[in-house]
């Protein structure tokens, strides 16, 4: 009997475990899929969902810093976000002697909360401007529509923008420019840390199970939003108190199990599921593959110093974690991509629609238009690649670089001395910032790889001039020697690392002293070739694209209007939702994967003393004697640790929170699984899972790792 019912439990589990595409805009929710929602298991009415008059759960969500998503979870401005997006303020806030990002960090009261230079933004409410952007834009070509637009944008956000208040609008394009909407925000300046755990913790696991699933990873860190007394966003001051705000979200400790609604806010950044084969085949065969190469070259460099000294791993560890997270997901995409044959799927949906478009002159085009343009730029996607990724790959060179705008004012016929001044004192502050971030043993064997990397893998018809006769001096320019030699040579002559050399020419700047700098030489001879040769064509191309994926996307709408109703547009960091369940999966033949990992995992994963897979001594002992307190899967007897849903989330959406069918806190969404990687271009609703960390194990952590009680008072969990 009991077998019995197990297998009809299986069944109909597996029947609902196929994922739930869609990004849903928070004011479209009760048009378009509240009822699915309800469906689903979520108990809460519309106005709860989004509402702009009354407090709802928009209120409680934040862009976090520059790219993520951050949750309010108590009455004091309480913060959640991710530890890969406290990441940048954690090392920051650290020192050699002060380790944060190491040791983890608790402020016991808000006197020890550290200030950070974060930003957060609160979303007040959301706006159509179609007619008015579409006013604006009348009868112009495309590309001079899209040569006005930022001005046409501005004059309408002009009318909504509130300094004193920190109210801003920003206006975003859905449905490649079919659709504008302008977002209005709040923005908070006096962001404090809070909490950290350990990096161990934090970032368990590291890059060998980033992207992956099963994880074990503690990836939260907590910071505060303080405002003035009057409520106001204000710059960082002592005085300030932290912000009483419009909703938070309670945090639940009740569990959950496979099945259960979950549901995620937050702002994904960007995804493009409407891109064409032809995108597809560029992205796999040349973008893709370049990017990839030219990071695991710098990775390996960065890396390399970084273990011998944990000065030098504190100053490379964001940067090296931003590179290191997107040369992964760039790899594997194309990889899902190839597995899934997304490229032929998209063919054969772009034939069909070539069949419905014949005799529409709007539309009857579209794909041969396309394919004239991709095989216009095709052969220059390296370059910008190498570009990129390459050359501005060495920060010496991205910062040399950087200077280009004093070179123009130093050549400028009548440029005054003031603004000489100017633009000197903007170069020598990024210079001190530039010093303070450069670790030279590594960008010295980065500038020599790269620089033998453009030298080897383009074509030589579109090197810049001179500068590989230049490098050519040090050697046979096949041989990694002589970029070694002149690498070192550039290291050893360039102004930028010489404060004498430096002062003597930001006291009499002239235009000759930067264009002989070799290091300046070197990144300039790069980027102008570029930017008079292949930007103006990367430009035109662009532009084309846009145009054809207008037209392209209003076709699929007029084809289909009831279909068009329902559709949500790609995802460009305004805030969306995603609705679905926690559930498990077969990522492939025979392997099942569960909804949840536990702290039985940490311990089999635990490698003592490893850079990815150590653990703090006190987190191995509670987990030993399984003091897993209040937290406790009472199912399973042990520590949940993370859990994964069948949500709809890309980059961006790091941080968010993963709320339950009541509103509550279940979890942090902090990654997505490598089987479904395509998911920017190609949503897979059998194999796309979010990945969370479970709140339980993030109070765990909090409480009895951290010791911070003082938190879990604030937060009063939910127990039942
Ligand atoms: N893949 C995660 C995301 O993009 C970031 C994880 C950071 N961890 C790391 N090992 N690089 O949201």
């Amino acid at each position: 009997m009991k077998k019995l019912l197990l297998s009809v439990i299986l069944i109909s589990t597996m029947l609902v475990s196929r994922a739930d595409e869609g990004m849903w805009l928070p004011m479209l929710l009760g048009k378009q899929v509240y009822e699915n929602m309800v469906k689903r298991g979520l108990k809460l009415t519309k106005e709860q969902l989004y509402s702009i008059n009354k407090a709802s759960l928009k209120d409680a969500i934040i862009i976090f810093g520059r790219g993520c998503t951050g949750e309010i979870v108590s009455d004091q401005g309480l913060i959640f976000t991710n530890h890969h997006c406290g990441y940048d303020a954690i090392a920051k806030a650290s020192s050699v002697d002060h380790n944060y990002l190491r040791d983890g960090f608790y402020a016991f009261n808000k006197d020890q909360e550290l200030q950070t230079d974060l930003t957060v933004q609160f979303l007040v409410r959301i706006d159509d401007v179609t007619a008015e952007v579409e006013a604006g834009l009348k009868g112009l070509s495309w590309a001079d529509r899209t040569k006005k637009m930022q001005e046409v944008y501005k004059s309408i956000t002009d009318k909504v923008a509130d300094k004193e208040n920190g109210v801003s609008g920003r206006i975003y394009s859905m449905f490649k420019d079919n659709q504008y909407i302008m977002y209005v925000y709040k923005t908070y300046k006096d962001i404090r840390l809070v909490g950290t755990p350990p990096e161990s913790v934090g970032k368990f696991g590291g890059d060998t199970d980033n992207w992956e699933w099963p994880r074990h990873t503690g990836d939260f860190s907590v910071f505060r939003v303080y405002a003035a007394k009057d409520g106001k966003p204000t710059e960082f001051n002592k005085a300030n108190v932290p912000l009483k705000p419009k909703h938070f979200l309670p945090v639940s400790i009740k569990g959950i199990k496979d099945g259960d609604y979950a549901m995620i806010y937050g702002y994904p950044g960007g995804t493009n599921r409407y891109e064409t084969s032809y995108g597809i085949k560029l992205k796999n065969e040349i973008e893709n593959p370049s990017l990839v190469g030219l990071r695991d070259m710098r990775l390996k460099y960065m890396h390399e110093q970084m273990i011998k000294d944990p000065a030098v791993k504190l100053k490379l560890a964001s940067d090296y974690a931003g590179i290191a997270n997107y040369w992964k997901f760039f790899d594997g995409e194309t990889k899902q991509l190839i597995k899934f044959n997304t490229y032929g799927q998209k063919q054969q949906f772009e034939n069909e629609f070539t069949t419905w478009a014949k005799g529409k002159p709007d539309y009857e085009n579209i794909f041969t238009e396309y394919e004239k343009n991709y095989a216009a730029w095709t052969p220059y996607a390296k370059h910008r690649q190498y570009l990129r990724e390459g050359i501005l790959g060495s920060p010496l060179s991205a910062f040399a670089a950087s200077m280009l705008s004093l070179e123009t004012v130093l050549t400028k016929a009548g440029a005054t001395a003031e603004e000489i001044k100017k633009a000197v004192a903007a170069v020598d502050e990024a210079r001190t910032g530039f010093l303070k971030s450069e670790d030279m043993p590594s960008d010295k064997n980065i500038l020599a790889a790269v620089a033998k990397s453009f030298y080897t893998d383009i074509d030589k018809s579109q090197h810049p001039e001179k500068i590989f006769d230049k490098i050519g001096a040090f050697g046979d320019l096949n041989d990694e020697a002589t970029y070694k030699k002149w690498a070192q040579d550039v290291f050893a002559r360039t102004m930028i690392f010489d404060d004498a050399k430096w002062k003597a020419f930001s006291d009499a700047p002239t235009a000759m002293v930067l264009q002989d700098d070799p290091a300046y030489d070197f990144a300039i001879s790069f980027v102008k070739n570029y930017n008079a040769k292949y930007m103006p064509l990367f430009t035109a191309f662009n532009n084309k694209n846009n145009e054809l994926g207008h037209a392209y996307l209003k076709g699929i709408m007029e084809r289909n209007p009831a279909a068009a109703a329902k559709m949500y547009p790609d995802a460009n960091f305004s805030m969306r939702v995603s609705y679905g369940n926690v559930k498990s999966y077969k990522p492939k033949d025979a392997i099942f994967c569960d909804y949840v990992t536990t702290a039985k995992g940490i311990m089999e994963k635990y490698v003592p003393g490893d850079y990815e897979f150590d653990l703090p001594a006190k987190e191995v002992e509670l987990l030993k004697k399984k003091d897993f307190g209040p937290y406790m899967d009472k199912n399973r007897n042990d520590l949940v640790v993370a859990f994964i849903t069948t949500n709809d989330i890309t980059g961006g959406n790091s941080g968010s929170p993963v709320i339950d069918g009541n509103g509550q806190l279940i979890g942090l969404a902090f990654d997505g699984n490598y089987e479904a990687l395509s998911h920017k271009i190609a949503f897979d609703k059998d194999l796309n899972r979010t990945i969370c960390v479970d709140v339980r194990y993030v109070l765990w952590c909090i409480d009895k790792l951290g010791g911070a009680k003082n938190l879990i008072d604030e937060i009063k969990p939910v127990t039942k």
